[in-house]
């Protein structure tokens, strides 16, 4: 976290039977791990004349100087392995780090691809022990509401390696506009426009329960398939450690308890077909259900049928609280609908890349669906989409304007004639709208086209289309810059 590096000088070697010290900082110190690095590189140090002291006073009087050694120039998938490997609880990380990068340094460029190399192995099972453990706090950390007047949120979550500085930064991304704090047994991390580190938490500094908790209980509730439970799984994926910090796993013993008997029910109800929908007693019924943020919008998203039956999940919207940008699509695809994410599938993946050209951030932006099932026909195995008719449209246009009021973005784009129906309640042609647009709400307002239009156009056409969408992109970056 930091410390400093305290490297021992090379006049300390001789008379300590040669060996040097390199003194880092307690948790996942990168800083002074590439800073020590280097310098030992420079100096020509062998990986078995060093001790990497992590935590521990310097045993040998190590000193203070600061790094005068240049970068090492090294190839991507070094580069890319040593954040992945620092945050392990391994006191041999730095170590086997830094006997990967003498090798490497002296000609063996391509190290990393020999997976049958010993420390190369022992490298890539901490790298993915990293990625797992990233991946848990993740997924499995529950903010709760702190009391007091201003609105203040805090988790506590007890991670297997030093990755707090590491998980951070996408914590920052989904909940950039409330101001939190993480706590853990090692360091805090808090945010409030800025992202700050701080000593230790402790468990007992959260309150208790508290209604934001609810929603994450319904949520889960409602996605839960009986049909699908596999405990081993369910176990392996969320282990029991993390429960007791998770609101909704309140609900999974009495779910596992009824799991049999809801998915016998199932079976002898059998496939259902979906009553006729009366859209006006359907909106009169969510309006019943106001939802007072957007967890609790989401849980009743999540619960709802599909209007058309055969999607597996309601795909949510995903992103930052307060952007700049949101992108409005048209509805779940094949990917989407299998992930419950949107935009992960052929279309997102080219958005993505339209949106890095014209300079913006898509981990900044909120993306969401006017439409939150996939509509599809069957060809044989396959999964094709259908066009949302106008009616699904309005149907789901109540959930879209209270998400869009929840998140508050700057400026709305929507991508599509679907997302354009969605937002202004007419049908407009893209050709003619396309551009700056007033949706009449709080948020500035841009019409293009959809990127799934691109990837049907003719081999021909592709290139010129794919730029003026590009184009279109630049403009919202400038618009909202
Ligand atoms: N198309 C969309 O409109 N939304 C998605 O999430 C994916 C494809």
């Amino acid at each position: 976290m930091g410390a400093g590096t305290r490297t021992a000088s090379p006049a300390a070697a001789g008379g300590k039977g040669g060996i040097h010290v390199a003194a880092l900082g307690p948790g996942a110190d990168l800083a002074g791990f590439r800073t020590a690095a280097r310098r030992l590189i420079a100096a020509g140090i062998p990986p078995e004349a060093i001790v990497w002291q992590s935590e521990t006073p310097s045993l040998f009087g190590a000193d203070t100087a600061p790094a005068e050694a240049p970068p090492l120039a090294l190839p991507r998938a070094v580069t890319d392995l040593i954040p992945m490997v620092v945050p392990h609880r391994d006191p041999e990380r730095y170590g086997l780090l830094y006997a990967l990068l003498w090798r490497v340094v002296r000609g063996e460029r391509a190290l990393m691809e020999v997976a049958s190399d010993p420390l190369v192995h022992r490298l890539h099972r901490m790298r993915k022990a990293i990625a797992r453990d990233l991946h848990k706090m993740h997924a499995f950390l529950r903010f709760r509401r702190l009391p007091g007047e201003t609105e203040r949120y805090a988790a506590w979550f007890e991670p297997d390696h030093h990755i707090l500085e590491a998980a951070a930064p996408f914590f920052v991304d989904r909940f950039r506009n409330l101001a939190w704090s993480i706590l853990t047994p090692e360091g805090c991390a808090h945010w409030n426009g800025a992202l700050t580190f701080g000593p230790p938490g402790r468990r007992e500094d959260l309150p208790e329960g508290d209604g934001f908790e609810a929603g994450w209980r319904d949520y889960y509730e409602s996605t839960f398939n009986p049909a699908r439970l596999n405990l081993d799984a369910m176990r392996a994926e969320m282990p029991r450690k993390y429960w007791r910090n998770m609101p909704e796993t309140a609900a999974i013993p009495g779910l596992i308890r009824a799991a049999g008997a809801r998915a016998q029910a199932m079976i002898e109800r059998g496939p259902t077909i979906p009553e006729k929908r009366d859209p006006v007693r359907a909106v009169a019924r969510m309006a019943r259900d106001e939802p007072d943020s957007l967890v609790a919008l989401n849980a009743i998203i999540a619960r709802s049928e599909p209007l058309v039956p055969g999607a597996t999940q309601a795909v949510l919207g995903e992103g930052p609280m307060g952007p700049a940008i949101a992108f409005v699509g048209e509805q779940p695809g094949d990917q989407e609908d299998r992930q419950g994410r949107p935009f992960v599938g052929p279309a997102g993946q080219l958005l993505a890349r339209a949106m890095a050209e014209a300079g913006l951030d898509r981990s900044e932006a909120y993306l969401t669906n006017a439409v939150k099932h996939f509509k599809f026909s069957l060809r044989g195995k396959r999964r094709i989409h259908e066009k949302p008719t106008a009616g699904e449209v309005s149907h789901y246009r109540w959930w879209l304007e209270r998400e869009l009021g929840f998140v508050a973005p700057r400026l709305v784009v929507a991508l599509g004639a679907t997302a354009v129906l969605a937002l202004t309640g007419k049908p407009v042609p893209i050709t003619r709208a396309r551009g700056p647009a007033d949706f009449g709400r709080a948020f500035a307002g841009f019409i293009t086209v959809h990127p799934s239009y691109l990837l049907r156009l003719p081999e021909a056409a592709k290139a010129d289309a794919y730029r003026a969408f590009v184009d279109d992109l630049r403009r919202v970056a400038a618009l909202v810059a």
